[in-house]
């Protein structure tokens, strides 16, 4: 019998409705449009309204997978969430996820490794599958980078959006999926990207808030510097694990940073540029919401044909970064599902939700007593 595998059989995403562009930051900050693109490539990125969050952002764009893969909630045994802006510290964003999608058999946990977050998540999931462990995985990456961001920062306001993106794992003994995972971490980088204050070193106080702790602080420059070196090392060895050659990758989809070490990247792994997807240009950073979004688009732009091998690669605070290797199998465009299939879903997922209001309701009905 052939060993099991696992397989993307669904994706989704959602980014807020709300724009902000270069031409918008201007008016707030000492930079310009020209500026911006010429370093970064970037040129708008989305932001949360009041009312959305990091797990509302989740919810819809793991709702948006199940939807592509076409099972329902309760056939997902794991979620694993890849954030560095959880809704709260505890709990973790995964379970709020879990009880709005209604995922009553899910197992649940938010995964913490920066922008390499979907990658590492990717990863654990992959082998909780092939251990036998998990049949059915959701496993979503959701930024609210807009929260942790200070706006009066330009080093740092004019990188970051928020989004969402998501992806359903099965097991198969088909052939193709997930062929190799790599990830690797140097914590002595530590301080070069970091929200200091808000964990348990600094505890949020009054003068931890007036010093603008809770906002990150980057050293670009060395950001930089590191992620032109790591990104074609952690694309060569997934690959090579995979038993490919490099030249054999028909598409790379990057972590969405900056313009510039993605064609660095590329230029060292001495490939095209046109093999790299990109779509930071309309997203800027959104961490670890920015694989996930990008292979959803890439998927929708038919740019992934079956058989293809695809290579996600990240890096990010911590210092961390990652890659898989996979061989592209699902179908595009989607075939037609029925009406009464759909609607037979959407009333799923609002059962979902009603049962969470009466959950919600009894616990605090059982407080009271
Ligand atoms: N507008 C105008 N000028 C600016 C801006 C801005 N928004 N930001 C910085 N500058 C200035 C600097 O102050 C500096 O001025 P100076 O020479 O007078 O000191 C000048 O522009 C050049 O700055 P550099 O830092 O040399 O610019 P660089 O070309 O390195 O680009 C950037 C800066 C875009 C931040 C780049 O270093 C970068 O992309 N680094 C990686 C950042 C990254 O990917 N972070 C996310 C990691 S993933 C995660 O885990 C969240």
């Amino acid at each position: 019998m052939k060993a099991r595998t696992t397989q993307i059989v669904g994706w989704g995403k959602y980014v807020p409705e709300r724009r902000l562009t270069n031409q918008d930051l201007e008016g707030r900050v000492d930079t310009s449009d020209e500026w911006i693109r010429s370093r970064t490539g970037i040129r708008e990125r989305r932001i949360v309204s009041q009312e959305e969050t990091s797990a509302t952002m989740a919810i819809r764009a793991g709702a948006s997978a199940l939807r592509v893969a076409g099972i329902g909630p309760r056939r997902i045994d794991l979620i694993i969430v890849a954030t560095i802006t959880p809704d709260h510290p505890f709990p973790s964003t995964a379970c709020l996820v879990q009880a709005a999608l209604g995922a009553g058999r899910a197992a649940a946990f938010d995964v913490g490794a920066a922008c390499t977050g979907f990658v590492y998540a990717l990863g654990v999931a992959n082998d909780m599958i092939r251990s036998g462990t998990y049949d059915n995985a959701l496993v979503i990456a959701t930024e609210t980078l807009s929260r942790i961001v200070d706006p009066m920062d330009r080093n740092t306001c004019v990188l970051f959006g928020d989004g969402a993106g998501a992806v359903v794992l099965q097991a198969t003994r088909g052939d193709g999926g997930i062929l190799s995972v790599s990830m690797g971490s140097d914590g002595s980088g530590a301080e070069l990207l970091i929200q200091p204050a808000g964990g348990s070193r600094f505890p949020a106080t009054r003068e931890t808030v007036e010093e603008g702790l809770h906002y990150m602080r980057m050293n670009g420059k060395a950001i930089f510097r590191f992620a032109t070196h790591v990104m074609p090392r952690a694309t060569r060895e997934v690959v090579r694990k995979a038993g490919f050659r490099v030249e054999d990758v028909a598409l790379v989809i990057p972590h969405q940073a900056n313009v510039r070490i993605i064609e660095a990247a590329m230029k060292r792994l001495h490939l095209p540029p046109d093999r790299a997807y990109l779509n930071l240009e309309r997203y800027g950073n959104m961490s670890a919401a920015s694989i996930p979004v990008a292979l959803c688009e890439a998927i929708e732009e038919g740019r992934l044909k079956q058989g293809d091998l695809v290579v996600l690669v990240g890096f990010g605070a911590g210092l961390t970064w990652g890659s898989v290797a996979l061989s592209w199998t699902a179908p595009w465009p989607l075939e037609k599902v029925s009406w009464g299939h759909r609607i037979w879903r959407r009333l799923g997922f609002r059962w979902a939700y009603w049962r969470l209001l009466l959950r919600r309701l009894s616990y605090r009905i059982l407080r009271r007593r």
